[in-house]
């Protein structure tokens, strides 16, 4: 679990800015659900023979009423409680969007915390391949505006639940009749969840995986044309994928169309995005029976990126500096100081007000040390004629003084240059 320290604040600010107008762009609303959960929600939802569930759940009972609570590992479940609870689905199809920080109990590696950051994004009610489309052209067109490359698009589809149930039924044929070259983590959900076998990253596995029965060849034909008009819609925009038969994802709600954005820059946590479509979730939680859609990426492994590969990535972190530093000593210098970055805030600059005293000199230092565009010089001298210095941090130029009236307008000159120069 990471402190962000302000320089790198910075980053998740510009981040998060270009996020909330990416997601009003598309029309999506956002929606902010607790921290905490009851933890049969997620049992429920992810699955009980997931990793999640199985071992990264920080789980404990409230000990001051007995009830089982887990702090979020993912945002799914819990915005499709609040839907149900809150019978959003009645107003018709709903496009929502959260962010926020999850907790996972993982080994902590490069890319992977125990607590992270994602955004997601769920679209519900819908039930046509054009919303699944329209959420990979959403992540497409994010890349772009932030300026990153080397991330590739994995698809596949899972079928319906009879689909996947006959694919399963020759899979655990498959793996039992070479059950002696399965690893200990397969054997074992060989018989709790055997697509996940597929997921297998042991090296030793990847022979045996890679003849495994393919959940596509068990496709129907409404599964093959909902995944087919993803596709079209992909290709009509030009965007690449690959279709990954092995993607299988590690949250049992899936179905139909799953994703992941992956990029080999990252190490061994290259996943950036990941998400498909969802259409039982809803019901199982306890609605009316809905289709729905969404992803979330995970905002530590995209900034990572982005400070690694992406095109502007040193503009991303530089801070933004103040417009003005005020300096001021007296106690009559003080008071005028106070009036002055208020007025001067009214008018939307962005200003710092000398706080804690010292010389002049020092406090100049302080100045040219935030960043700042200008200083703002102050004494009982400059006070009792209700006038300021304006010192520009950035040129060669001296001071000179302006009365408070006229304050403003220098500033904005030094700023945004002369006025009709
Ligand atoms: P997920 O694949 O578990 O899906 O997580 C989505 C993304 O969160 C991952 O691709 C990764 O970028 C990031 N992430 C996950 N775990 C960690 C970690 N321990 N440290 C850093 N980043 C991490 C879900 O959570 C689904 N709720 C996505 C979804 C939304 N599907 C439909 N709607």
């Amino acid at each position: 679990m990471n402190d962000i320290l302000p320089d790198e604040a910075v980053l998740w600010e510009r981040f998060e800015d270009l996020i909330r107008s990416w997601l009003a762009s598309y029309g999506y609303r956002n929606l902010r659900t607790p921290l905490l959960e009851h933890t049969a929600l997620f049992r429920r939802a992810i699955g009980e023979a997931t990793d999640i569930v199985e071992k990264e759940m920080y789980s404990f009972v409230d000990e001051l009423n007995g009830e089982h609570l887990t702090l979020r590992p993912e945002g799914t479940a819990a915005a499709v409680r609040a839907v149900v609870q809150h019978s959003m689905l009645y107003n018709g199809p709903q496009r929502l969007w959260y962010m926020g920080p999850m907790f996972r109990h993982e080994r902590p590696q490069k890319g992977r915390y125990r607590q992270f950051h994602q955004v997601g994004v769920e679209a519900l009610g819908f039930a046509g391949p054009d919303i699944d489309a329209e959420l990979l052209l959403m992540c497409a067109r994010l890349w772009d505006d932030l300026g990153l490359q080397h991330i590739r698009l994995q698809l596949n589809s899972l079928g319906s639940s009879e689909e996947r149930a006959k694919h399963r039924e020759a899979l655990v044929a498959y793996l039992k009749s070479r059950e002696s070259e399965l690893d200990e983590d397969s054997r074992r959900r060989l018989h709790t969840n055997p697509l996940r076998v597929l997921d297998s990253k042991n090296p030793a596995m990847q022979t045996l995986i890679a003849e495994a029965p393919k959940l596509l060849d068990y496709l129907g034909a409404e599964s093959m044309a909902h995944f087919e008009g993803v596709q079209r819609v992909l290709k009509d925009a030009g965007i690449e994928y690959e279709i990954n038969p092995r993607l299988v994802r590690g949250l049992d709600y899936y179905n139909l169309t799953v994703f992941e954005w992956v990029t080999d820059r990252l190490g061994a946590q290259g996943t950036v995005c990941a998400g498909g479509r969802y259409d039982g979730l809803i019901a199982e939680i306890g609605g009316k029976p809905a289709p729905a859609a969404g992803f979330a990426m995970g905002i530590e492994r995209l900034l990572a990126l982005l400070c690694e590969s992406g095109e502007n990535a040193a503009d991303w972190l530089q801070p933004t500096p103040q417009d003005v530093y005020i300096v001021h000593q007296g106690e009559q210098a003080g008071r005028l100081a106070f009036t002055v970055a208020e007025a001067l805030r009214s008018l939307g600059f962005t200003v710092t007000q000398h706080c804690g005293g010292g010389s002049f000199k020092s406090q100049m230092k302080k100045a040219d040390g935030s960043g700042a565009h200008i200083a703002v010089v102050i004494g009982d001298d400059e006070a009792a004629a209700h006038e300021v210095s304006v010192k520009p941090l950035r040129e060669e130029r001296g001071q000179w003084r302006v009365s408070v009236e006229q304050l403003p307008e220098a500033i904005t000159d030094l700023l945004y240059g002369e006025q009709g120069e």
